[in-house]
């Protein structure tokens, strides 16, 4: 990673960007299940490290000031606050849009019913199968499927419109129109057919979770047909996954341009992959306000606009659509963030992600490295310091 390029700060953009659209609050990285893909990062900040109650409703505060619009509370398990009706009333109080991202275990019905009751716009539930015992294992937790239909049930009697995220991947990826028709059956109004991003867990888990180009040219068909089929019933949202693409997608809506992160200790991130990006520094909401992070944070502007980039995306036409693709996968494949994300065929890695591709589906692993507290095995866990040097 020595040939690496740090962008130097004094050439980025001053002309203060307009507000983020959306906030993805990681409320805590507490959560029942393991999934193997999970995008949180490998070193978890545990619970004692979580912001409190009043920081997390003077940052919503922050938010709604500055323009953002939608609030996604996630983690984790959201619910696994004990605060979390509390934040939500405030967050509508405030005037963002709620959307509870959750896994739809430990949810109660009283539980769900209070957010209904604090004015909870919507809910996302993660759906790791259609199949029981199979989406029980990727999930980690036995009898977990079963409590996510009932969840569903209880989303819709409460009147909450209801989206299910799927998270495709070699094991599940043969099964997409039967997770499509559960999504119907549980009465969802969108379904989000969401492929792996390998960073983080699900780099770990790469040979375990790459399908085959095969299986991916499948999917996509049926997706197709299903949207066909479902018009005026059902949405389905879904993307060719990166190691398969020839494009990349405009990660994030572009760096620091349309969302950010906060992470359960509260530091600002532009992407929920940022972390791996060694150079970056990021800020914390305990020590700056959020639009101070957003318009100045260092972590913010290093990628922000397209003065940073290189060759191709420099001379590229498409360089203001998809803002060079992903700068934590050109990290991971090519060893430098400022690099064409390698999904694009103009990019001289690209062969590189192909035969990555190709190995990783070609491995025949099926062992999963679930998520857990404790790291991967083997690897060295992340010092966690402030923005100033101080340890956390
Ligand atoms: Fe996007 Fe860069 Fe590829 Fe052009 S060269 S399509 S800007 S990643
Ligand atoms: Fe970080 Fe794509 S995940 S830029």
């Amino acid at each position: 990673m020595n040939d690496m390029t740090v962008p130097n700060p004094s050439t980025a953009t001053r002309v203060p960007p307009p507000a983020p659209l959306g906030m993805l609050a990681e409320l805590t990285h507490r959560c029942p299940l393991s999934c193997p893909y999970c995008s949180n990062p490998v070193d978890l900040e545990k619970r004692s490290l979580e912001l409190d109650t009043e920081i997390w409703k003077r940052v919503f505060s922050e938010a709604a000031a500055m323009g953002v619009l939608h609030l996604h509370l996630s983690g984790g398990e959201p619910t696994a606050r004990r605060d979390i009706v509390e934040l939500t009333a405030h967050a509508v109080k405030v005037g963002l849009y709620t959307n509870l991202i959750t896994s739809g275990i430990g949810v109660t019905y009283d539980k769900l019913k209070e957010l209904a009751d604090a004015g909870l716009d919507h809910v996302q539930l993660s759906i790791q199968d259609a199949l029981p015992d199979n989406a029980d294992r990727i999930a980690g937790l036995k009898g977990a499927h079963e409590k996510k239909r009932i969840l569903a049930g209880q989303v819709l009697e409460l009147g909450l419109p209801l989206t299910i995220n799927a998270v495709i991947h070699r094991a599940n990826i043969e099964n997409i129109e039967a997770l499509v028709n559960m999504a119907l059956e549980f009465g969802a109004r969108r379904v989000e057919i969401a492929h792996s991003q390998y960073y983080g867990w699900a780099l770990e888990n790469r040979n375990m979770l790459m399908p085959t180009r095969e299986q991916v040219m499948a999917a996509a068909a049926t997706v197709e047909r299903l949207r066909e089929e479902l018009q005026g019933k059902l949405v389905i949202d879904a993307v060719v996954p990166d190691y398969y693409a020839r494009l990349p997608k405009p990660c994030v809506g572009g760096w620091g341009k349309q969302s950010l992160n906060v992470t359960p200790q509260g530091k600002v991130l532009p992407c929920h992959a940022a972390e791996t990006i060694p150079h970056l520094v990021f800020d914390y909401v305990t020590d700056k306000s959020l639009s101070e992070i957003w318009e100045h944070g260092s972590a913010f502007e290093a990628y922000r606009g397209t003065s940073w980039m290189k060759e191709p995306c420099t001379s590229c036409p498409r360089k203001e659509i998809d803002f060079g693709g992903c700068r934590c996968q050109a990290l991971a494949i090519t060893g430098d963030p400022a690099n064409a994300d390698p999904a694009c065929s103009l990019s001289p890695f690209h062969a590189k992600i192909t035969s990555l591709a190709l190995k990783a589906a070609d491995s025949g692993k099926t062992d999963y490295v679930y998520r857990s507290f404790g790291g991967v095995e083997g690897r060295p866990k992340v010092q966690i310091t402030r923005n100033n040097g101080a340890p956390v």
